[in-house]
């Protein structure tokens, strides 16, 4: 059952695809992810699929390749959103900024920004980081221990939140007549003393259309649960298989305790790779195409690097060796959410062949329209998820398509809307206007 609820679609960027070759095909700028048009120009075609946002991952730091790729390539992402937000009037603009690096003034600043200046569009998508090289970056020689990156991240969500209501929403008169500008006990200032963070002031941007930016959330530890149930408008999820889903649903449900009541439901958007083709057996071509004879090696390396396991103990004939796992530590150290799902798939005892066609840590679906749009309703429609965050091999290329191929049949299905019924992130969301 849908009980009225639509379907809600992230676009995840960059780099400029999931395929390392990309940037090589015929009319793709191999510089794309570093200028400012490749951002507004995908924004402006997920919006006229109408999607929720435009969502950035990001991790400050550089990541290795850059001899054969332009992966490593991305903008600041407020500059990007903010770049595209001028070419925009509907879409959402949903950066990923990490607490673990940042300062909350800072950062309430920045998102508050981008919000005023996107009329209500913007949200914050909190991390705390898990990739140890950003430390470096910083001055630090390892990363913080995740029980603390996890408490930080609570307090600055605190300040931020409090920063965020400086200015009540009816606190600007502006009256030319009399002078009074503001009305008295309009604005509120902050005193916050705390384990991490001393901030004494205020924020000099008033609230937005949308009141407060959309706080989403992504990390499937459970103290990553334990945030987002706590303070997230929505949470961006790493589950490969609808029985994963369900499960995040569940134990969301069961952290929802520390949620105040007047909230409403966590929204829950998976992951989704997607290859797109006329049939099934296209889909399949094209991303061998695409990946050439790495398709299987970029999967195997990337399954072998989070696991903590050699290349060479991973066959593509055999069922991944958790055996050789130390699935505790892996889960301490890296991403618990990603970490897993790829268990999850390898708990199946599938060949690792057909576990790679499958998605080892968002759901990937290599297929036509039909079958993108059969998975996306049945997961909806079992109450797993709320929407799916897009990945696409080829983004410039595969987006289109979607928009072209698959909104049409989910708009057929009853469940993706015909036309935006607000202008604000929220609204899409269907979330409300928050109290002050
Ligand atoms: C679906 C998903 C997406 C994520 N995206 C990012 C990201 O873009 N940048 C980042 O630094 N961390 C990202 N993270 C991880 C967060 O940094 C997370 O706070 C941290 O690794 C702890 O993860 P855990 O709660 O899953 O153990 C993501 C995690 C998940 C599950």
């Amino acid at each position: 059952m849908t009980n009225g609820r639509r379907l809600h679609l992230g676009l995840n960027a960059p780099p400029l695809g999931s395929s390392p070759y990309g940037w090589r095909r015929a009319g793709i700028d191999p510089l794309s992810s570093a200028t400012g048009e490749f951002y507004a120009r995908i924004a402006v075609e997920a919006e006229r699929g109408l999607f929720d946002a435009l969502f950035l991952n990001d991790q400050p730091t550089l990541h290795p390749g850059w001899e054969t790729s332009p992966a490593p390539l991305r903008l600041d992402p407020i500059v990007a959103l903010a770049t595209a937000a001028q070419h925009t009037r509907w879409i959402g603009l949903v950066p990923t900024i990490s607490t673990t690096w940042n300062h909350p003034y800072n950062l309430a600043r920045s998102i508050a920004s981008l919000d005023r200046a996107s009329h209500g569009r913007a949200g914050w998508n909190v991390v705390t980081s898990y990739n140890p090289k950003i430390a470096a970056n910083f001055g630090l020689s390892r990363l913080p221990s995740k029980q603390d990156r996890y408490a930080r991240a609570a307090e600055f969500i605190d300040v931020v939140a409090d920063l965020w209501r400086t200015w009540a929403p009816d606190a600007i008169i502006a009256d030319k007549q009399t002078g009074v500008f503001t009305r008295p006990g309009g604005v509120r200032l902050v005193e916050h003393h705390g384990a991490y963070f001393t901030v004494h002031g205020g924020a000099t941007v008033p609230p937005s259309e949308q009141g407060l930016p959309v706080l989403f959330q992504a990390g499937g530890s459970p103290e990553g649960i334990a945030l987002a149930a706590r303070y997230a408008d929505a949470a961006f999820v790493s589950t490969p298989t609808l029985e994963s889903a369900l499960e995040y649903r569940a134990r969301a449900a069961a952290a929802a305790t520390a949620r105040a009541t007047d909230r409403p439901r966590l929204l829950v958007l998976s992951g989704a790779a997607l290859t797109l083709a006329s049939t099934d057996e296209e889909a399949l071509r094209h991303r061998i195409e695409l990946e050439g004879s790495d398709t299987d090696a970029v999967g195997v390396g990337h399954i072998a690097a989070r696991l903590g396991i050699p290349i060479a103990a991973l066959d593509l004939d055999s069922p991944i060796p958790l055996d050789l796992v130390d699935v505790e530590a892996r889960r301490r150290d890296d991403s618990e959410g990603f970490v897993n799902s790829i268990v999850h798939v390898a708990r199946t005892g599938r060949p690792l062949r057909e576990i790679l066609r499958t998605g080892v840590g968002h759901l990937a679906v290599i297929g036509s329209p039909e079958k993108v749009a059969d998975i996306f309703e049945e997961w909806f429609r079992a109450d797993a998820v709320d929407g799916f965050n897009l990945h696409f091999d080829v983004v410039e290329e595969g987006l289109p398509a979607f928009v072209d191929e698959v909104v049409p049949l989910l708009r057929k299905r009853g469940i993706y809307r015909h036309a935006y019924d607000g202008g604000t992130l929220r609204s899409h969301l269907g979330l409300p206007t928050p109290q002050w």
